[in-house]
């Protein structure tokens, strides 16, 4: 259901041992087979795990963990990685991060998020305890649907809740990690395109990108006929390949959706390598983009191994828990305490 007018936040959460039996039971069916998270009858996930954009379905459109009730009892709660909220009308090409309007706190941005024109990330929640159940059980479900391929690339995945005011746009931006984004409720407009056009995304603006420029592609209204479409209503989902650009118009309504995304062996090797490729450059050197020189790549490699681990005795993170997928015969992913850290090491 869409909910325009403001959400008094004390007064509608469910209770939160009320919300957590739904849940868990939702969770234990889901791993019991009888609530199917996603299915694929056309083997569209295997046949094309991060080789392009697709449409598919899913069971969890107005499901209660997307209640805005529920969403703020969540945002109260502690969490692993700190959320992120913009606030006020944004364009296509404007930069990520870009709060045009003052800024507001976030209970009360998604409290009032039929109002503000605001866009919420609710960050990592599957280690939610609540959350936590259902989600995991998604993570689970891609990788199983897109077979051995992704879960022998799949180092974490990880899963955000986005949020986000009626006719809000989220601008053209890119992602580092392969992203099967599901809408909850209301609908939206996702613009998708070729992750492979290098006209669209030059070696250098991915190298800068990897540099920690969010912002280093730059959105041409004269392509966006390039883009597929996709009307996203609530049931639905896309897979957006690792570093497609894309960028959302929401339509006159609430929106909330679920991001399943998950950080890639190939695509950390590729980081290292565009980040020696950086210095480089910044020596005088014009370096060879990966996919070039095996032998390049793997000095390169190499090199951003020693630099890295360097780095890392130096500044040690808290560990905090990880979702990895398990071998095959053990069906399920898990909830690990290794690392970040770690798990970037492989
Ligand atoms: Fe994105």
């Amino acid at each position: 259901m869409v909910r325009r007018s403001k959400v008094e936040v004390s007064v509608v959460s469910l209770p939160l041992e009320e919300l957590e039996e739904r849940v868990s039971a939702s969770g234990a069916a889901a791993q019991d087979g009888d609530m199917p998270v996603l299915t694929d009858p056309d083997g569209q996930f295997a046949r094309n795990y991060n080789r392009r954009n697709f449409l598919f379905r899913h069971e969890l459109k107005d499901h209660p963990l997307f209640e805005l009730p529920n969403l703020i009892a969540l945002a109260k709660r502690p969490a692993h990685v700190e959320a992120y909220w913009s606030n006020g009308k944004v364009e296509p090409t404007d930069s990520w991060g870009t709060d045009r309007a003052p800024r507001l706190t976030l209970i009360d941005t998604i409290a009032n998020i039929g109002d503000n024109n605001s866009l919420v990330i609710l960050k990592q929640v599957a280690q939610d305890p609540v959350y936590g159940p259902v989600l995991q059980g998604f993570l689970a479900s891609v990788v199983a649907l897109s077979g051995e391929q992704m879960r022998q690339d799949v180092v974490v995945g990880e899963t955000s809740i986005l949020i986000s005011s009626p006719n809000r746009l989220t601008p053209y931006h890119m992602d580092d990690d392969c992203n099967f984004l599901m809408q909850a409720v209301g609908n939206k407009t996702l613009f998708v395109y070729d992750h492979n056009d290098r006209s669209l995304v030059s070696h250098e603006e991915r190298e800068q990108y990897h540099m920690g420029n969010a912002n280093s592609i730059v959105y041409q209204e004269s392509r966006k006929c390039e883009a597929t479409a996709y009307e996203l209503d609530a049931g639905y989902g896309v897979h957006i390949p690792v570093f497609a650009p894309h960028w959302v118009r929401n339509h006159d309504n609430i929106s909330v959706a679920l991001s399943v995304n998950y950080q890639l062996r190939p695509m950390l090797a590729e980081k290292r390598i565009y980040r020696v490729n950086s210095l480089l450059r910044k020596l005088g050197a014009a370096p060879t983009p990966p996919g070039f020189s095996p032998s390049r790549n793997r000095w390169k490699i190499a090199a951003a191994n020693g630099l890295y681990a360097a780095y890392h005795l130096l500044r040690r993170k808290r560990a905090r828990p990880l979702w990895t997928p398990r071998p095959e015969s053990q069906g399920h992913g898990k909830r690990a305490g290794r690392s970040r850290d770690e798990v970037s090491r492989g």
